[in-house]
Formats: structure tokens, C-alpha cells, sequence
């Protein structure tokens, strides 16, 4: 892309960024990706999410970054640790994870300015037959969706992509909550929606750099949000899982930024 675009925004406000950007964006999605790689081995039964939190905490410090999610409209986590029918944004705590249990895990670094955002699913103990079908679907939707991310497609096709698969498999997919664009911020245009029509919403462009992250429900697709004013959960109480990559449009098609370099995003569960 030319030096013309430089700070270029499109009508719906999305940015557009130059080559020399992608470099930011893949040493933040890398480091990202490779905290949710080490530490799958620190997730076990009777481990608390407030000890995984830590030491996500400490390997982001140990890198030199910073946690978005800290400091972020009064978060104090340098994580979001969603467990079963937690749907996401689940606060670490002292409770202790049980034998079957799935789990969120979602890490946003900043590194030298520029924001990587990733997040994926973990088991402790057991993986339960049902999760293990709703979590293969659900890192199969973001997979959908990502593959759909070239210049000329639009919005409305990646939501698309992922609802027809999704509820293909008679599963839900969350409305509440989308993903969104990022880069020099944690949070910008356009809302990413993880449904939708086929050629509605904004064309994609090369250098937009936005997340997918699908929320699916194995039961009823409405969340809410307990009294701690984070916490959203399914409201019929079913099981939910969630994948999140932070990709760009290239001229030809798409990047994801936050490969896992141990090659773990699906961990391959084995039960
Ligand atoms: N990482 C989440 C996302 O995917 C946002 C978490 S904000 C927090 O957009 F404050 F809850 F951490
Ligand atoms: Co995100
Ligand atoms: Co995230």
C-alpha cells in the first residue's frame, strides 16, 4: 500500500494501516499468542483462575509489555478467564477449577504500542463429551469466519460465515458481544459482528485490523451480566466457549497475528 493511505479512515470511521504497521501488530499478537501457549500447562483441576491470572501477569511483565486489559475502564486483570456458562469477560478469582470444566482464557498485550488480542479454550481435568463438540465448533466458526476475510468481501459475509455454521450445528451464537477494531487502541470501529447477511456491512479493505471472537452457547443464545457489572453468563446456564484472533485484510486475503507459535490454539483434546 502506498504512503497516501497513511492515517486514512474509511466512512464508517474504520483505519486504515500502512505496511510498516503489520510489524507492531505481529510482535503484539505474538507475544499474546504465546502466553495462551505456556500457560496451558499452569490450567488444572483444583488450579484458581486468580493464580493463572498472576502468572499471566507476570510472563507479560517478564516481556517488557503491558496488559490492555489492566487499568481498562477499572478492570484489574491481566486477564478474562470465562468458565462453562460463563459467555466471557469472567473476573479471575480464588475459586477452584473442577474436574470437566472448560475455560476462556483472553490476554491483550500491549507492545510498543500497538494491541494484540487473543483468546482461546482450555480444560481442566476430563473434557466432557458435549464441551469438547462445542468447542470444536466454535474454533471451527472463528476459522469460517477468518477464511471469508479477503479485500471486496464485507462485514456482513464473516458474520455470516460464522451464524450459518454455527446454527448449521444447532448451537447459538452470542449477539451481545462482538469484536472489534484495533491496533494503536484496544477498542474501535467497527463492531464485529459474529452474524449476519451476506454482502451488508462495510466492504473490507487492505490494512483494516480488527478481532474475531465467536461466542457460542450450546443452549439459548441471551446472555446477562451479574452485579459485579462484568461477568456475563448464558442465561439458561448452558455451556459457552469462545475463540479470538485479532487478524488484518492483505491485498490478497487475510493475516492472523495471533498464531500460536506451539501451533496449540486447538488444543487437540484427547479424552
Ligand atoms: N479482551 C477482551 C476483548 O476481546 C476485552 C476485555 S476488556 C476487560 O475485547 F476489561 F474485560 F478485560
Ligand atoms: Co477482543
Ligand atoms: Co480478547
Amino acid at each position: 500500500m502506498n504512503k497516501e493511505h497513511r492515517g486514512r479512515q474509511t466512512k464508517d470511521g474504520i483505519r486504515i494501516y500502512d505496511d510498516a504497521d503489520f510489524a507492531g501488530m505481529h510482535a503484539a499478537g505474538k507475544l499474546a499468542a504465546t502466553i495462551l501457549d505456556e500457560i496451558a500447562e499452569h490450567v488444572f483441576v483444583g488450579q484458581t483462575t486468580g493464580e493463572i491470572d498472576r502468572i499471566i501477569e507476570e510472563k507479560v511483565d517478564a516481556a517488557g509489555a503491558k496488559s490492555a486489559t489492566i487499568g481498562y475502564k477499572g478492570y484489574k486483570h491481566a486477564s478474562c478467564i470465562s468458565v462453562n456458562h460463563v459467555v466471557c469477560h469472567g473476573i479471575p478469582g480464588d475459586k477452584k477449577l473442577k474436574d470437566g470444566d472448560i475455560l476462556n482464557i483472553d490476554v491483550t498485550v500491549i507492545v510498543d504500542g500497538w494491541f494484540g488480542d487473543t483468546s482461546r479454550m482450555y480444560v481442566a481435568g476430563k473434557l466432557p463429551r458435549k464441551a469438547e463438540r462445542l468447542i470444536e465448533i466454535t474454533h471451527d466458526a472463528l476459522m469460517r469466519g477468518i477464511d471469508v476475510v479477503a479485500p471486496g468481501n464485507t462485514f456482513g459475509d464473516i458474520g455470516h460465515a460464522i451464524q450459518s455454521y454455527v446454527e448449521g450445528h444447532r448451537m447459538s451464537v452470542v449477539t451481545d458481544f462482538c469484536g472489534h477494531g484495533l491496533g494503536r487502541v484496544f477498542h474501535a470501529p467497527p463492531n464485529v459482528l459474529h452474524y449476519g447477511r451476506p454482502g451488508t456491512g462495510a466492504i473490507l479493505e487492505p490494512g483494516m485490523f480488527f478481532t474475531i471472537e465467536p461466542m457460542v452457547n450450546l443452549g439459548r443464545a441471551e446472555t446477562k451480566t451479574l452485579a459485579d457489572d462484568w461477568t456475563a453468563v448464558t442465561r439458561d446456564k448452558s455451556l459457552s466457549a469462545q475463540f479470538e484472533h485479532s487478524v488484518a485484510v492483505t491485498e490478497t486475503g487475510f493475516e492472523i497475528f495471533t498464531l500460536s507459535p506451539a501451533g496449540t490454539f486447538h488444543p487437540t483434546y484427547k479424552t
